[in-house]
């Protein structure tokens, strides 16, 4: 079990030595203990405590913990901090660490034995989990179990499922307690994952306490299971307790009490270290007094801000003030380890410094040295030791740091290189700042973790600003943009990306680089197509596919030829679109099918899956079923969550289209389900949409309906225009099947314009025949026929034989209604013919029925027979 032992947390380290006694809140406490008897029961929940730094959130908490020490429970705690807050899962690392309790030194082995004991009573797959934590805490498995040969993204989501599982099997036994402090400090990843179980919670035996600055507003305020603890300042009287505390038995002057009083103005913090501050002010001046020393009788000063008096407390402890210094320019926690490393006193020396340090309370210690490692008392007491140094020191410092970190402690140096990249950046070190960034970056992508990927990239790009402009740093200054466009992509960030992909093309092109170039084309292709920009993207993806043709280069090939191909889709150029799909097929022969050419989805089931819609617009199921099949059997070959996800999607596409309902509801479910199982927003969004759509024209319009709403808002919260194009019109038809007459007309609106601005003339021609549909029942019938003519004339034009068919049996459907069986009949019986002909017979089986409600002299007359 994860839980850690009493003893371990911040406050446990100095709680002998300088912790002052409780004053007031007792409300809070009261109100903290009930949430716990609440939770105890299995309803679990979640208290946000909420204050300015120095109020008193952590010291709350931490009198809760003592409360509960005799109550069975498990507990966890997390430290979030601001050097790591762009460091993917580092609270949980941290936390991961602790409870192993490695020995210092000790063997992989030795550590995966940890591991696995720590891991075995909550979970149930051993083997996989140590060997995702292992890999977590850069421990090597190598050769005790085999490396998971799956994606960054799939070893994301199992990483934080292992983890998810086991904080929540903490409260199996009996009811948990998680505390995680400053959490206006997380790291993406983490919050994600304190997300998913502050969800979890509201059935769970467990309290989730989080400490926060009042800036940070996580999305689950105001559920039920969630309050809100904001805490204000302390009274007087509370005030004045912490004054009496501090000074023990040996009370203050009332005038000096009132002075603090009226400064500190109920900031705990500060009530508590102005206190201190004058009496060691005054301890001094006594001491100097009785020395006889001439001069040092000053007038008692006192600081106006909590800072200030911060720096006074400092500035008290003359010579050590610089340890505190080098620790400051560390972290909020530093191990006497690197201290020894980096500062110049002679370990004696040292030594005592320290001891002095933590003597004053501004500093706790945790183990001994050598072993021992230190935590600033507050984020701010590490503030006021940091910028009390110049900066020229302050900078020495840094590189020192950051060297020391690369030739001590390289397992440190490997695994957080954002840390090194920290210091560097800080010591005005550009050139090894940037290298670093860079390098945590990729690491942070590698892991799937690309908010802070992108975060670290940024600040690479901007030291590489600062460089001389050489061959190098241009190069460089290209690739990282493409750096961020691969993290930027799965997050939807389209504009961002079009931005950098401009920069970087305008520096190829600066630099003569065919190769840089041709792959800044690809990306812009990529980008434009599914942001809604198809036809700028069809100009990118050309230039691209030529300059990749004349270089030769197969990856470059591939992924011209796929994104040229989904361009030239979008705008309905779909004779040079299946040319590029298939010319993907023909370059990836053999074995390179199997080769996934560091793309989202495999090329060549990504190439098969969109030839099936290609030829789901034009009719020919046969040819597109062919092309489906192998995609979805390669996707399973290669067994890969994402491709097998977009195969099924666009299969199971053309299947509805050709009116083949059910075996596109279960393909479609699968897909979902993979979708779903692996996290993938984009495909769960595509799936559960189409499956909605499936079910609307089977009749389960109430299950259909909110599975396309809710991938609607998704596709827009994404960006992808492309997408929602494609589903508004479906949708529109599914409020048509729900009676929703107003509904329906507002979507195919909605389609037609978004259609129109993305240059989607396919949707242009669904949004008509679908206004068609939706104004022939409502109050405008006489604008049906326009719209159905305009719907036909475009689907003719483009060749789009299926929406021709339901055009024509749309306009049959109109013009019985209207009265005029003569052109109904025309019109149905070449529907019906188009659906024989392409073997659509959901819909033949309704048109038939139409032509048969006619007068039998309309139907012999014809010249159609039916
Ligand atoms: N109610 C209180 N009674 C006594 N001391 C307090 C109280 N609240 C805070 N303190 C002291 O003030 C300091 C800052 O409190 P802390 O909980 O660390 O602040 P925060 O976590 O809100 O930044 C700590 O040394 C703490 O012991
Ligand atoms: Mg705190």
């Amino acid at each position: 079990m994860l839980g850690e032992a009493v003893g371990l947390s911040r406050f446990d380290a100095r709680r002998a030595d300088s912790l002052s006694a409780l004053v007031g809140r007792q409300e809070e406490i009261d109100l903290l203990l009930r949430r716990w008897n609440q939770a105890k029961s299995g309803a679990g929940r979640v208290v946000l405590i909420s204050g300015e730094p120095g109020i008193g959130k952590s010291r709350i908490v931490e009198s809760v913990l003592t409360r509960l020490e005799d109550e069975q429970h498990s507990r966890l705690r997390y430290y979030c901090s601001p050097h790591h807050a762009h460091s993917a899962l580092y609270p949980l690392i941290v936390q991961l660490e602790r409870a192993a309790d490695f020995e210092p030194g000790s063997s992989a082995d030795a550590r995966i034995d940890r591991l696995e004991a720590l891991l075995a009573p909550a979970t149930k797959n051993l083997t996989r989990d140590v060997a995702l934590i292992a890999e977590l805490l850069g421990v090597p498995s190598d050769g005790r179990y085999p490396a998971l040969a799956i994606s960054p993204q799939e070893k994301r989501e199992m990483t934080l499922n292992a983890l998810l599982n086991q904080l929540s099997a903490g409260t199996v036994q009996t009811p948990g307690l998680i505390v995680v402090e400053d959490a206006h400090w997380i790291d993406p990843t983490s919050l994600d994952l304190l997300d998913a179980i502050a969800a979890r919670a509201a059935n769970l035996p467990l309290l989730l306490l989080v400490t926060i600055r009042p800036e940070f507003q996580p999305s689950w305020i105001g559920q039920p299971h969630v309050t809100l603890l904001p805490l204000g300042r302390l009274g007087r009287s509370d005030s004045a307790g912490i004054i009496d505390d501090v000074a023990g038995g040996k009370p203050l002057p009332e005038p000096v009490v009132e002075q603090i009083l009226s400064r500190a103005d109920g900031i705990p913090l500060f009530v508590e270290e102005l206190t201190r501050m004058l009496i060691e002010q005054e301890l001094l001046r006594e001491a100097s007094d009785s020395e006889g020393l001439e001069g040092s009788r000053r007038s008692l000063a006192i600081p106006a801000t909590l800072q200030a008096s911060l720096a006074a407390r400092l500035d008290l402890l003359g010579a050590v003030k610089d340890v505190a210094s080098i620790g400051a320019s560390i972290g909020r926690e530093f191990s006497y380890e690197l201290i020894a490393a980096i500062s110049a006193l002679p370990p004696v020396d040292l030594d005592a410094a320290l001891e002095r340090l933590t003597a004053s309370g501004l500093v706790s210690r945790r183990g001994s040295p050598p072993q021992a490692s230190y935590t600033f008392k507050h984020a701010l007491v590490q503030d006021a030791a940091y910028v009390a140094m110049l900066r020229s020191r302050r900078q020495q410092l840094h590189a020192d740091i950051a060297n020391t970190l690369i030739e001590s402690f390289p397992a440190l140096a490997e695994t957080q290189p954002e840390i090194v990249a920290l210091h560097f950046d800080e010591a005005g070190r550009v050139r090894e700042a940037t290298d670093h960034w860079i390098k945590a970056g990729r690491l942070a992508h590698a892991r799937w973790a690309n908010r802070e990927a992108a975060n670290f990239f940024e600040r690479g790009l901007r030291c590489l600003a600062t460089l001389p402009q050489t061959r190098d740093t241009m190069e460089q200054a290209i690739d990282l943009r493409f750096d961020l466009k691969t993290s930027l992509f799965p997050l939807g960030q389209f504009a961002r990306i079009v931005g950098y992909l401009r920069e970087a093309e305008a520096l190829a092109r600066d630099l003569d680089d065919p190769g840089r170039l041709c792959l800044a084309s690809v990306h812009m292709c990529q980008t434009l197509s599914l942001s809604g920009h198809p036809q700028d993207a069809v100009k990118f993806g050309r230039d691209a596919h030529r300059l990749a043709e004349q270089l030769g280069e197969l990856s470059h090939r591939i992924s011209a030829s796929l994104f040229l191909g989904l361009a030239c889709f979008s705008t309905l150029h779909y004779g040079e679109s299946e040319s590029h799909y298939l010319n993907v097929l023909e370059l990836l022969d053999g074995d390179a099918r199997l080769r996934q050419f560091s793309l989202a989805g495999f090329p060549a089931v990504t190439a098969h899956g969109f030839l099936a819609r290609i030829y789901a617009d034009q009719g020919k199921f046969a040819r597109g079923i062919a092309h489906g099949e192998e995609g979805i059997r390669l996707a399973e070959a290669v067994d890969h969550p994402y491709s097998l996800g977009i195969v099924s999607w666009c299969f199971a596409d053309l299947l509805a289209s050709r009116g083949e309902l059910n075996r596109a509801v279960v393909v479609l479910e699968r897909g979902l389900a993979v979708a779903r199982e692996w996290n993938l927003p984009f495909l769960v969004a595509g799936n559960s949409g189409s499956l909605g759509h499936a079910y609307a024209l089977l009749g389960r319009t109430a299950e259909g309906l909110p599975l396309m709403e809710q991938a609607l808002r998704v596709f827009e919260k994404m960006g992808h225009r492309f997408a929602q194009a494609l589903f508004l019109s479906p949708l529109g038809e599914a409020y048509l099947l729900a009676g929703r007459q107003a509904d329906a007309l507002r979507a195919a609106g909605q389609a037609l314009t978004l259609a129109r601005e993305n240059g989607q003339r396919s949707g242009e021609a669904a949004a008509l025949r679908l206004l068609g549909e939706a104004s022939s029942g409502g109050s405008s019938p006489d604008q049906a026929e326009g719209h159905f003519r305009a719907a036909l004339a475009l689907a003719d034009e483009l060749d789009l034989r299926p929406l021709a068919a339901r055009c024509r049996h749309g306009l049959g459907k109109f013009y019985l209604k209207a009265g005029c069986p003569d052109q109904a009949r025309d019109e149905l019986v070449a529907a019906a013919t188009m659906y024989r002909e392409m073997e659509m017979r959901f819909w033949l089986v309704q048109a038939e029925a139409e032509l048969s409600g006619l007068p039998d002299s309309l139907l012999h007359g014809s010249h159609n027979p039916v």
